[in-house]
């Protein structure tokens, strides 16, 4: 695998997703470890992929030499690999669904995303996600169209994996943003993104390795669960499968950031991400959440971030240090 074009290319995430890192990538930077802006990391990880925020920031600055990527959503995976290799037909699709749904009125334009929408939902169960077809490249449109058009530009699905989001009701969406899409199709140019579960990343992973993870987030309670990225949740147990990957690959001497919400913003007594990861550096930065069903709990929160080594600039604040 070739180096990427790297800051070149300029990319930024094609995609509103929930639990994004974009506004969380200033106090991700500067606990980044050393050797990543050293050119010491040869390797970057991200198994749970998402919208790419932090892939797109750390590819930016053209530090590492392959990358690899995950998510368990099929839907964004192909979208991803699209990109890489199909852009210019994507757009061409793309543009064309643009075209015929900006000219519509405000009903006219509801009526075709619910059209779409369910277009989506019954195309899925056919669709072959292991073997690249042309219907992956429609596929991807639609996903990004949707993105686009729907309430609050998320993705969420329901037990049935069927995509739920209502309508959005924006004046001018940018639908087909043509230059974003071909910059990330660059930047994706040498990196592999692959369908599964988190635990795959483990065999790629060594001593010059820099392995960020981001979960779906552990609910802070019961009423603010949002894991629905895919119609199999993500739950406690899988935090545990998590946390024990975490050890694996300090042990094999790569380097692992984590980030979830802090279960201390609800409950000061909850200290079950403190247990899990005891012994490694931990510190709380102040975040907003975005996507909640109950808006009194929008606002400033705490996110964990979790390190196996020393960050360039650790702040002594809020930070636990138990043992390095
Ligand atoms: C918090 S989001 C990541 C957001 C991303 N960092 C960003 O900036 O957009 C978590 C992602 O993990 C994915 N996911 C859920 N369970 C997974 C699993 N078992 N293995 C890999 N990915 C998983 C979800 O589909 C979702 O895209």
């Amino acid at each position: 695998m070739a180096r990427h074009k790297g800051s070149s290319s300029n990319a930024v995430p094609f995609l509103k997703w929930a639990g994004g890192k974009s506004q969380l990538l200033q106090a991700f930077e500067i606990r980044f470890p050393l050797e990543l802006k050293k050119g010491g990391i040869t390797t970057y990880i991200e198994p749970f992929i998402g919208g790419g925020a932090v892939f797109f920031h750390i590819a930016l600055n053209n530090r590492t030499q392959f990358n690899y990527l995950w998510d368990i959503n099929e839907d964004l995976v192909i979208t991803y690999n699209v990109i890489k290799n199909n852009c210019e037909l994507l757009v061409n699709e793309l543009k064309q669904l643009e075209g015929g749904y900006l000219k519509g009125d405000e009903g006219e334009r509801e009526k075709r995303y619910y059209e779409i929408r369910d277009e989506f939902n019954k195309e899925k169960c056919g669709l072959n996600y292991t073997t690249f077809s042309s219907d992956w490249i429609h596929r991807a449109s639609q996903l990004i169209f949707l993105n686009k058009t729907c309430f609050n530009g998320l993705y969420r699905v329901n037990s049935k994996g069927e995509f739920n989001v209502p309508f959005g009701r924006y004046k001018n969406p940018l639908i087909c943003n043509e230059t974003n899409l071909m910059r990330v199709s660059v930047t994706l140019s040498d990196t592999i993104v692959r369908l599964g579960d988190f635990s795959l990343c483990e065999m790629y992973a060594d001593e010059n390795t820099f392995v960020y993870f981001d979960p779906p987030y552990r609910p802070l309670n019961k009423s603010a669960f949002f894991a629905s990225y895919a119609k199999d949740g993500f739950y406690e147990r899988d935090q545990l499968r998590l946390a024990e990957l975490f050890k694996k690959l300090d042990k094999k001497g790569a380097k692992v950031m984590l980030s979830n919400s802090d279960p201390k913003n609800e409950d000061p007594e909850d200290t079950f991400f403190d247990d899990l990861y005891e012994g490694y550096l931990i510190e709380r930065v102040p975040a907003k959440r975005a996507i909640n069903s109950n808006g009194s709990l929008r606002g400033a929160i705490n996110e964990l971030i979790v390190m196996n080594y020393l960050p360039p600039a650790v702040t002594p604040l809020n930070r636990q240090l138990t043992e390095l």
